[in-house]
């Protein structure tokens, strides 16, 4: 399947693209948002960037950018600063601020659709899910190695799923015989572990442990936690940070990390005078976050829970 981006004419209208500036992606994927990123630039720098090795392969040969050099980097976002020091000195650019990042969080509908990689419960696979195939923690290790608490953390904090303990027993239980080796065998210990009734809400009853163990195999959170303010760090004055977040707890980190930038002092109420010093760094561009219409909807249904925050650095 292919990957259709995501609230698109919103994100370049987020991005306030500017001709012959640098403007970054820091979720490259299948490359939909990146193309229409660079068409808009004219000319400039792109940079695009993506953990997942495959993404920057398939798009090496093919990304050409015309009057805009294009520089592709199999790579964390949230190591954007050194990906720059590092792109000055092997390619002899002298980059030292950017003008434009969008964050287009989650995985690809290609690494999704994929059975070999193990990000779906509706396809048969070994449990991986490693967005980058050189990190070492899979999902198998999740699943075959945690103890029942920490397990029972992990679908909880992570897939906010309300049978986290069940399916932690059950999982537990499950590996007494023999290692978890498949997506499908979890989805069987899943769906034994949620009781009938509770299965019949519309989801599928592995939706939120899969989103879990992904989350946990990947360390989603902390690393776009830390990425919000390094990239803020590295925008130029007018700068704009675009960031699609797809379930809530992405939504609340960067909701909270805006919040704290856009603030100019965060002492105790009660402090007489400010003594952290703390200076503004953003305006929050979106007060709302902007939402897909019915109409993407029901061309993408991915599009569904997705939601665009943007900030501009002052
Ligand atoms: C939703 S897809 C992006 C799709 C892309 N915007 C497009 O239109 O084709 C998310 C991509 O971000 C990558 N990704 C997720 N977290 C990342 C991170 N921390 N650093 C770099 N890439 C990441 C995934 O590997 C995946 O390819």
């Amino acid at each position: 399947m292919v990957h259709i981006p995501v609230l698109l004419n919103e994100c370049i209208e987020g991005l306030n693209i500017k001709p012959g500036g640098v403007f970054v992606d820091g979720t490259f994927g299948g490359g939909g948002h990146a193309k229409e990123i660079i068409k808009r630039m004219g000319s400039g720098l792109f940079i695009g960037i993506d953990k997942d090795e495959t993404a920057i392969l398939r798009n090496e040969a093919i990304l050409c950018g015309g009057a805009v050099k294009t520089v592709l980097s199999h790579n964390n976002f949230s190591d954007l600063k050194q990906i720059i020091e590092g792109l000055n000195l092997n390619l002899s650019l002298d980059i030292n601020k950017i003008d434009g990042c969008l964050l287009d969080l989650g995985v690809s509908s290609f690494m999704f659709d994929e059975a070999a990689r193990g990000f779906s419960y509706i396809y048969d696979g070994p449990l991986d899910m490693r967005m980058d195939k050189s990190s070492t923690l899979t999902a198998f290790d999740v699943v075959n190695t945690y103890s029942k608490e920490r397990l029972r953390e992990v679908i909880q904090n992570y897939g906010e799923d309300r049978w986290a303990a069940r399916i932690a027993e059950f999982i537990v239980a499950g590996r007494q015989t023999g290692p978890i080796e498949t997506t499908f065998g979890l989805v069987s210990i899943i769906k034994k572990a949620i009781p009938k009734k509770a299965r019949e809400d519309g989801h599928h009853p592995a939706k939120r442990t899969f989103q879990a163990i992904r989350i946990e195999v990947n360390n989603e959170l902390e690393v776009l936690r830390k990425a919000i303010y390094d990239i803020t760090d590295v925008l130029n004055t007018g700068g704009r940070l675009a960031v699609i977040t797809f379930h809530s707890l992405e939504y609340k980190i960067v909701k909270k990390a805006f919040k704290h930038l856009a603030a100019n002092c965060v002492c105790p109420r009660e402090f007489p005078v400010c003594v952290c010093g703390k200076k503004r760094e953003i305006d929050i561009i979106t007060k709302k976050p902007i939402t897909p219409t019915e109409d993407e909807i029901k061309r993408n249904t991915r599009a569904r829970s997705a939601r665009l925050l943007v900030a501009e650095k002052i």
